[in-house]
């Protein structure tokens, strides 16, 4: 078998057989097929596209070109979650208590920020001491103890995507549904739950800005899972504007702490509540939505899952006393208002902007090496739909350095988009793939 001609024949548009694309990824990986023809491939999946059965060979040869996690020394049904990324994202913060409060056994990998998005375990530690390079045996240990352990990526995990991804973020071949869907879905796998929910993004700061595409990608997803043998469930969620008001780590974090404590915001609270609600059911927890969501009001409001939360975080090193007195995180001391120049009505908010403002303010990695400031973002004031007069205050950036606030706040100002006529407000939640 020659790369040269899988690459010719993928290029004419035909169907990749699963032996072909098994000895692609096996070559790719050990690196006998160099990166320029695996760029040469990848550019022609993302104009011809791969069928569900090439996606589904992509997705387990990606699997299985490293480590299978065997996560069965966990009692209980594991349901694991994953976000495809967004601007002002910290549900895993919240949903993973509140799911451990109510039996289901949260074993997670998760990963740090890059560029416009953010990443738990960033946000984790802004809990002094806080660690999530913990061994495999603490990890198990930890989740049949306090019902939650968050690990970083393991270094073989699926190591074939890893190397691809690096290559398509270089390339202009991320975009492409068959290679998103079995990037996300080979790391899934190998993480060894037994069932996956999963939040897809849709909106202007989303990978998949058409909800069309975003039920497209979500469906692939789900139907890999089900193929896979793993319970697996979606549902699509609004990146129109970041979610909830918080952007930036320590800022986020005591927003995912208020909505422990049943202050949340509405969008924040309803993402949390949909995701909750397909994991117990998928964890055996809850017979339908109704159930569920009474089960997870009950915990929220006795205090059980912000006591689970402050229990996972010492499990992992960090100091539970900022659980419960979140006014000790780190928060940068200069907060600057970004005023309204037009009254109107917010029409949207580029989320992405939002998170590149978040990331000049040094609340986000530009490169892998880059150190970050867990002290700094933003605190958004409007959402979309709200009325807002000139002068009035949009958001509030909490900066560390004065030499580029002015920069910074304009960057904020920008991505609001107003209009002198009133708008609706957009769903938070856009739909189920079950
Ligand atoms: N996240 C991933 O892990 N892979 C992609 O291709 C896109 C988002």
């Amino acid at each position: 078998m020659r790369m040269y001609d899988l690459i010719q024949k993928k290029k004419r548009g035909d169907e990749l057989t699963g032996e072909e694309i098994r000895y692609m990824i096996a070559g790719f990986t050990d690196g006998t097929i160099p990166d320029y023809q695996m760029s040469a491939m990848t550019m022609a999946i993302c104009f011809q596209g791969m069928n569900s059965r090439e996606t589904a060979d992509l997705t387990l040869a990606m699997r299985d070109s490293g480590d299978v996690l065997d996560l069965s020394g966990i009692r209980g049904i594991k349901v694991d979650k994953h976000s495809t990324g967004g601007v002002g994202d910290k549900t895993s913060l919240a949903l993973t208590p509140v799911i451990a409060a109510l039996g289901v056994p949260v074993a997670k990998m998760s990963g740090r920020g890059l560029g416009h998005t953010g990443g738990t375990i960033d946000k984790l530690e802004c809990f002094p001491g806080f660690t999530a390079e913990i061994s495999g045996e603490t990890f198990i240990r930890n989740v049949n103890e306090t019902g939650i352990a968050i690990a970083g990526q393991t270094g073989n995990l699926a190591p074939a995507d890893r190397k691809l991804y690096a290559l398509r973020d270089v390339t202009g071949t991320v975009d492409s549904l068959p290679l998103i869907a079995s990037s996300i879905m080979s790391k899934k796998l190998a993480s060894g739950s037994d069932a996956i929910v999963l939040d897809v993004k849709t909106g202007n700061g989303a990978f998949m800005k058409e909800l069309k595409d975003s039920r497209a990608l979500a469906g692939a997803m789900v139907s890999i899972g089900t193929l896979a043998g793993k319970k697996t469930a979606a549902v699509i969620t609004d990146m129109d504007q970041p979610l909830g008001y918080a952007v930036g780590n320590s800022l986020e974090v005591i927003e995912a702490i208020e909505t422990l404590q049943g202050r949340g915001p509405e969008d924040f609270r309803q993402v949390v509540f949909a995701l909750g609600s397909l994991m117990l059911q998928l964890g055996g927890r809850a017979a339908d939505e109704k159930e569920a969501v009474a089960q997870m009001e009950s915990v929220i409001a006795d205090g059980r899952a912000l006591e689970k939360f402050a229990q996972f975080i010492a499990a992992q090193g960090g100091d539970p006393a900022y659980v419960h007195d979140p006014g000790r995180l780190p928060l940068a001391s200069r907060v600057i208002p970004v005023t309204a120049t037009e009254s109107g009505y917010v029409h949207r908010i580029l989320a992405e902007e939002i998170g590149v403002a978040c990331m000049m303010a040094g609340g986000g990695r530009e490169t892998k090496e880059s150190a970050i400031d867990l002290s700094v973002g933003i605190v958004l004031k409007k959402k979309n739909g709200d009325p807002v007069r000139a002068g009035e205050t949009l958001a509030l950036l909490y900066s560390n350095n004065a030499a580029k606030e002015e920069e910074i706040c304009r960057k904020i100002r920008m991505a609001y988009e107003t209009g002198p006529e009133k708008k609706e407000k957009t769903p938070v939640i856009h739909g189920y793939i079950l």
